[in-house]
């Protein structure tokens, strides 16, 4: 594997991915930290992803050495192949076994005030990861990307970085490990996180990012830099206040799009005498319309909003979400439901907890004994209870709460 960023395009060998995670025909998958696209109704071909991004495949074998380590068992999402892929996470839990520290590393770009369900997938993961190992939890929020890439005020973006840190805290991530900070505040606050940066900055050429990122010459030249800001939360030392001098590896939760910013990240960190940052994977939460793109904020109707009512959330569901039964009841008594494109059924294997429940709802209904009227409201009657507990935890998220989470502190963590 290569170790030295080259600096021709064509020479890139960042994780011996093929041609560095891009598509090689036009059937391709599109996903890069800005677009999700499928041309299959089934959406994303992940399998194929692994094989694109050279990650690996988390399979049965991974998961029983996962809970054999923690002795306990793995989430749903981990069960039900939503993490479906990783980075050298087999490296973290031998150091785990043998005592050492890690931390992990998550994050989330504020680009509007109202948080979707797709929203919470790595931080309902990235807490139940902090509470079975035990470990810190960084947080990054990248209001300097946002305000780079939308068309958003740099105020704005500031003042959504910190709203949206509440519905992350209503998340239950415990205050004594958990560390928030917006970019736009902590580069001022905290001179070894621009040292960082600065470091990284000087390993990456314009014509490597431009192959990672597809950066053209008329992008903004913050958005070049940018890489770099993200990358740096991965080095311990960008965080003297939690870990000192000691260089901790790091964990990094995180939907798969985001990785070509850790596959430079990868590459980046040994040189600077850091272990390379492990990856846990996530499918994308899929539209209501349909698994073609993932869920978005900015599309009112293809998402279910953490502030919707349990009656918008009716009406969206039964208005929107697309259906994998037949066209009539007959049809579908007969012929059955698919599964595999139905959404409905989709969003039950990311919050529906109980195993023997969501099989025995898979094969009703596609055998038909389930009509897809009768799944939509399983669905709603599932994600109405989350929704609101979510808002009541939310609610008692005071802007103090908050500033305590976003204050630079030691944690209570020993390395
Ligand atoms: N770029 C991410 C977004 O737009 C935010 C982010 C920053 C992030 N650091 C991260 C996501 C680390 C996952 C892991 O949402």
């Amino acid at each position: 594997m290569s170790t030295e960023l080259s600096d021709a395009v064509g020479d890139l060998n960042i994780e011996q991915t093929n041609e560095n995670g891009k598509c090689e025909n036009e059937d391709d998958d599109i996903v890069d930290p800005w677009n999700v696209v499928s041309k299959s109704q089934e959406g994303i071909d992940y399998d194929k992803l692994i094989r694109r991004f050279g990650s690996s495949k988390i399979d049965q074998e991974f998961i029983a050495r996962f809970e054999k380590v923690t002795g306990k068992k793995v989430h749903h999402f981990l069960r039900r192949g939503i993490f479906f892929s990783h980075r050298d996470v087999h490296t973290i839990l031998t150091h785990y076994e043998q005592n050492k520290p890690f931390f992990l590393y998550t994050g989330r770009g504020p680009s509007s005030g109202s948080m979707h369900l797709g929203h919470l997938i790595p931080f309902i993961f990235a807490k139940w990861l902090q509470d079975i190992f035990d470990v810190p939890i960084v947080i990054q929020l990248t209001d300097d990307e946002k305000f780079l890439w939308k068309d958003i005020k740099l105020e704005e973006a500031n003042r959504l970085a910190y709203e949206n840190a509440k519905d992350i805290i209503a998340c239950g991530f415990d205050v004594n490990k958990t560390f928030i900070f917006s970019n736009m505040d902590f580069m001022g606050q905290n001179p070894e996180f621009y040292r960082n940066i600065l470091r990284i900055e000087k390993c990456v050429t314009f014509n490597q990012v431009k192959g990672i990122f597809g950066f053209g010459d008329s992008d903004v030249i913050g958005k070049i830099s940018f890489p770099a800001i993200q990358a740096a939360p991965c080095l311990s030392s960008s965080f003297p206040f939690i870990f000192g001098k000691a260089k901790v590896p790091c964990l990094i939760p995180c939907a798969i799009d985001q990785d070509p910013y850790f596959r430079m990240t990868r590459d980046v960190a040994p040189r600077l005498g850091y272990s390379k940052p492990a990856l846990l994977h996530s499918t994308f939460f899929p539209a209501l319309q349909g698994a073609q793109t993932k869920m978005s904020a900015s599309d009112n109707n293809t998402a279910i909003f953490l502030t919707d009512t349990p009656k918008q959330i009716k009406n969206k569901v039964n208005k929107h979400a697309f259906s994998g039964g037949q066209a009539t009841v007959e049809e579908h008594r007969e012929k059955g439901g698919n599964c595999d494109v139905d959404i409905s059924y989709q969003y039950l294997t990311f919050f529906l907890e109980d195993d023997e429940r969501l099989e025995q709802i898979k094969k009703d209904y596609t055998s038909g004994a389930l009509l897809t009227g009768e799944l939509k409201k399983i669905l709603i009657e599932t994600l109405q209870p989350i929704v609101k507990t979510h808002q009541e935890n939310r609610a008692k998220i005071t802007d103090e709460i908050v500033r305590e989470y976003m204050t630079l502190r030691k944690l209570n963590f020993q390395c």
